[in-house]
Formats: C-alpha cells, sequence, structure tokens
C-alpha cells in the first residue's frame, strides 16, 4: 500500500482535463492506497481572487471531489489552509531552494508572461508550497497532469538535498502521469492543453456544462481534413478527441476506430457529445446534491483538516528538531 496524495485549486470551473488527469487517477488508487486529497485555497490567492468567489469555489470543488467517487471514510479530505503547517515548511523550504530553481518552472514563465508587470511573489513561490504539500505526508505517488510533473521533480530535488544537509526526514515522491490522458488538448486548438484560462469557453469542456453548451464544443472542436476517425499522433486534434471517447465511454481505440470506419467525424462526434452527456449529467445531478447541503460539506473538510493537522504536525516536530528550532 502506497501514499497517494493530489491536490486541485478551487479556481473557478474543473474541466475535463482535470478530471482525467488528476481526478480520476486519485478515485482509482483510494481502493488500493492511502489517499490524500485537498483543495489548495493558498495556491488560488497567487493570482488575484474575490473573497466570495474563492469561498463559492472551495465549496465546488469539494462537492465535485465527493461527486466524483472520493470517500472521505477512506480518503482524509480537506482544506490547505486550515493547515497551517503547509505554509510553514514552505517558510522553511524557501531557506533551501534556489532562485534559478524557481526561474526554470515553466508554468511560472508562461503565467508571468500573461500577467506582465501583475507577477505576485506567490505566484513565483507557487512550487515551494506545493513541494510542503506533499512533503508533509510522506508521499510516495502524486498522481498529477503532464505540466504538473516539473514540479513533483522539484519537491523530490528538495526532499534528497534536506535530507542530505540534515539527515533522512523525508519520503522523495515520484509523479504518476496517465500515458493517455495526462495531458488532454485545447478542443479549439490542439496543440495547447485544455486550460481553464484559455481565451475561449471553446477550448474546454466544463464538468458543469449543459448539453447543449457541450454538443455545441464538440461539434465545432478541431479536426483536420483527412476525414478518418484514428488515433494518430500525427493527427493531434482527433487523436484527443478519441482519447476523450475512449475515457469516457470506457472503449479502446482500436474498438473506436472500428466503429467508425467508412464514416465521417460529425457522425464520431454526435456520439462524442452523447457520450459526454451521459457521462456528466449524472455527476451534475450529484455535484448539486452535494452544493444544496453546503454545511455537510464545511463539515467533511472540517474533519479532515483536523485529522491533517495531526499528522502534518508530528512531521513538523521533527523538520524543527532537524534544522535546530526546536530546543
Ligand atoms: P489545475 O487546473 O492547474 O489546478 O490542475 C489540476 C490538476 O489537473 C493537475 O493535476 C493538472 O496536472 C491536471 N490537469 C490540468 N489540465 C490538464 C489537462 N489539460 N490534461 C490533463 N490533466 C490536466
Ligand atoms: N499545482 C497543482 C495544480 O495546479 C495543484 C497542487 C497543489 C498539487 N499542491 C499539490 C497537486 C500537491 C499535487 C500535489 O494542478
Amino acid at each position: 500500500m502506497s501514499k497517494f496524495l493530489t491536490a486541485i485549486q478551487p479556481s473557478g470551473l474543473l474541466h475535463l482535463g482535470n478530471y482525467i488527469g488528476a481526478i480520476e487517477p486519485a478515485v482509482e488508487s483510494q481502493q488500493e492506497n492511502e489517499l490524500r486529497m485537498f483543495v489548495v485555497d493558498y495556491h488560488a490567492i497567487t493570482v488575484p481572487q474575490k473573497p466570495d468567489e474563492l469561498r463559492q469555489n472551495i465549496l465546488n470543488a469539494t462537492a465535485i471531489y465527493l461527486a466524483c467517487g472520493i470517500d472521505p471514510n477512506k480518503t482524509l479530505l480537506f482544506q490547505q489552509s486550515q493547515v497551517p503547517q503547509h505554509t510553514e515548511l514552505a517558510w522553511l523550504l524557501n531557506c533551501t531552494v534556489r532562485m534559478s530553481e524557481l526561474e526554470r518552472m515553466t508554468q511560472y514563465k508562461d503565467k508571468a508572461k500573461a500577467r506582465g508587470e501583475n507577477v505576485l511573489v506567490g505566484l513565483f513561490d507557487y512550487p515551494v508550497l506545493m513541494a510542503a504539500d506533499i512533503l508533509l505526508y510522506d508521499t510516495d505517488v502524486v498522481p498529477v497532469g503532464e505540466d504538473q510533473k516539473q514540479h513533483v521533480e522539484l519537491a523530490r530535488d528538495l526532499a534528497i538535498r534536506f535530507n542530505r544537509d540534515f539527515g533522512e526526514t523525508f519520503v522523495v515522491p515520484e509523479p504518476r502521469i496517465k500515458k493517455v490522458g495526462g495531458r488532454i488538448m485545447g478542443l479549439d486548438d490542439p496543440m495547447k492543453k485544455m486550460s481553464k484560462s484559455a481565451g475561449s469557453a471553446k477550448n474546454y469542456i466544463s464538468l458543469l456544462d449543459d448539453e447543449e453548451t457541450l454538443r455545441k464544443k464538440i461539434m465545432s472542436a478541431s479536426t483536420d481534413s483527412e476525414g478518418k476517425v484514428a488515433f494518430d499522433e500525427s493527427r493531434p486534434g482527433i487523436t484527443n478527441l478519441v482519447t476523450i471517447f475512449s475515457i469516457v465511454a470506457k472503449k479502446s481505440f482500436e474498438q473506436i476506430e472500428l466503429d467508425y470506419v467508412g464514416k465521417g467525424y460529425g457522425d464520431f462526434k454526435k456520439d462524442l457529445a452523447e457520450a459526454l452527456t451521459l457521462f456528466l449529467m449524472p455527476l451534475q445531478t450529484k455535484i448539486k446534491t452535494y452544493l444544496e447541503h453546503e454545511d455537510e460539506l464545511i463539515k467533511i473538510l472540517n474533519a479532515g483538516s483536523i485529522r491533517a493537522r495531526e499528522e502534518a504536525e508530528r512531521k513538523m516536530e521533527i523538520v524543527r528538531k532537524r534544522i535546530g528550532v526546536k530546543l
């Protein structure tokens, strides 16, 4: 039994890429492993957030986790800001990480470019808080999408360095990225990953899109002029749609290719929209039901956070001793 840990930011909507790349593998891991899963609200504020919206997004993310199958009786489900040891360890790690290591982070470079003069120090430091998230809980495996690989590698580097300098303290974690589905691409531009911060809503399928909206988005998704439904990496548009279809309809690529021999993209897209509807509508009903019971959601997060605090504090006591501040 390994220790798995993953987290998602409560920043607006969650999309199909988040589900396929991070949520589904986490739900899967609950069966045979120990899982910790939390809402990283202190990561979300690395770009400005409106307080009312942030509060609602924390509840939405929790409802989505639960609706997707995270079981709070099996999994430690909690809210990052309720466990102050995360920010404490982030500070200590800040005093071991090099500026140049953070300057290399491609997500920072991309986000900083987009924000121009408005880049906050927190955005630069974001991967260190993420390393603290991971290292506090002796995590073995971090299921994430491809875009987070570099951040998990930084957490590994910081763990190895700390262990070398202060004695064996942290487990060195490894990222687990799905070979298929670790990087779901944008529907309007299959050369870029599906992202909530994309310029156009046609880029992504939100887990909360209604039937009509998702049908329109799928029908207008970018493909190519070849007209043959196939998983073929030289044709990223159709390959992305086949990937999504195979995951939501639980069909193999070979089966999908066979089913559409002699048919065009139109038929395929219609069926994909239908498969997505069948997949998302029951999920949305569950999410709505959870959101109608806000008190229940808060209770679940609070109970998980109490347990997480106890566990994190045990680790911090060791860490404080190792670096010499515990008298
Ligand atoms: P974020 O939306 O950046 O908070 O990401 C939450 C989780 O979803 C992380 O594990 C990401 O790596 C994963 N993720 C985000 N976008 C995608 C995508 N387009 N394809 C696969 N996984 C993704
Ligand atoms: N940075 C991750 C993202 O944007 C979210 C995250 C924060 C995370 N802490 C984590 C993911 C720890 C895995 C483990 O997707």
